[in-house]
């Protein structure tokens, strides 16, 4: 059997079985190359149709194991793998923490907050940080800003630490325990925050590998604004003069909305659409 075939099977296992996506990968087909090369030992980038090998029974098998493993225990792939990707950076991943995919990294890699800055050397708050993917992308896409992480899961930033040591940003990125913002030391030029949003009954009806991630991370209270709604009461403080803050909402546009009659956000376009991730000045924010 050729690594193009074996993908090929395992991809039609994961879609019988109806395994559910979103967490690293959007479809079978990517599921399945990404388990396979990767319990092969070959690079995620490998062309499988110009791999024509024959491959070992025994490399056949522990392939075979990794798919019934991800298909029995509806485990997401990251949790197996111990590793996930954002915009083409590794993170180590474990049940301690949400599987990185947050929509803000595309907005920071297309550089869309760039116009919003004022200084070279911002000061920048990743609220509800995590695996601290969003801490470190902003450290790599701002080399002189001064970058904070801010968790109330001690367990997620355990995971957050290793990410940085990971990519040698301990000595530029803090990570504090807190309480929303009870233990921020403002002012920040740039906070960027994906919170616990989504709502209870989108919660009561998510599939197994979104209830195998922490609850903490994910669930948001009857409309999925509980989070957001102190923040958006706190944060205007925690803001230099000219200070953005950048909010992911997911799904949750109309009780946003609901929440916040007031507010006349700048929306920023994602490959999700656009009313997922925000903007808001202090200004803003002030006359909400
Ligand atoms: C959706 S996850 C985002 C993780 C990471 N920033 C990412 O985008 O992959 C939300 C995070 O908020 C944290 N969290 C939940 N409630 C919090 C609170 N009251 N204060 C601070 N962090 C909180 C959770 O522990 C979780 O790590």
């Amino acid at each position: 059997m050729t690594l193009q075939e074996l993908v090929l099977q395992q991809e039609q296992k994961l879609t019988h079985e109806k395994i559910s996506f979103g967490q690293g990968t959007t479809n079978a087909t990517d599921e399945a190359v990404w388990l396979v090369l990767w319990k092969l030992g070959l690079p995620l980038d490998t062309d499988i149709n110009s791999h024509t090998d024959i491959l070992s029974s025994q490399q056949i098998q522990s392939v075979e194991k990794i798919i019934d493993e991800r298909v029995f225990s509806r485990l997401p792939a990251a949790y197996l793998t111990q590793e996930a990707w954002l915009q083409g950076v590794s993170f180590y991943v474990d049940p301690r923490c949400i599987i990185p995919r947050s929509l803000i990294a595309e907005v920071l890699a297309e550089g869309a907050i760039d116009p919003w800055l004022v200084t070279e050397q911002p000061r920048v708050l990743d609220l509800c940080t995590g695996n601290g993917s969003l801490a470190i992308l902003c450290a790599l896409a701002w080399p002189q800003a001064e970058v904070t992480g801010i968790d109330l899961s001690v367990e997620a930033l355990q995971v957050a630490a290793i990410n940085c040591e990971r990519h040698q940003l301990h000595d530029r990125i803090e990570l504090i325990v807190s309480d929303g913002l009870d233990q921020a030391q403002g002012l920040y030029d740039v906070i960027v925050c994906n919170p616990p949003y989504v709502n209870q009954s989108s919660m009561q009806a998510l599939p197994p590998e979104f209830k195998a991630e922490p609850e903490l991370a994910l669930a948001g209270g009857e409309d999925g604004m509980n989070f957001i709604r102190q923040l958006l009461t706190d944060v205007a403080l925690y803001l230099s003069t000219e200070g953005v803050l950048i909010l992911e909402i997911g799904n949750e546009h109309d009780h946003f909305q609901n929440a916040f009659p007031n507010a006349y956000p700048i929306w920023l376009s994602t490959s999700a659409g656009d009313q997922q991730v925000l903007l808001m000045t202090r200004d803003m924010l002030q006359t909400l």
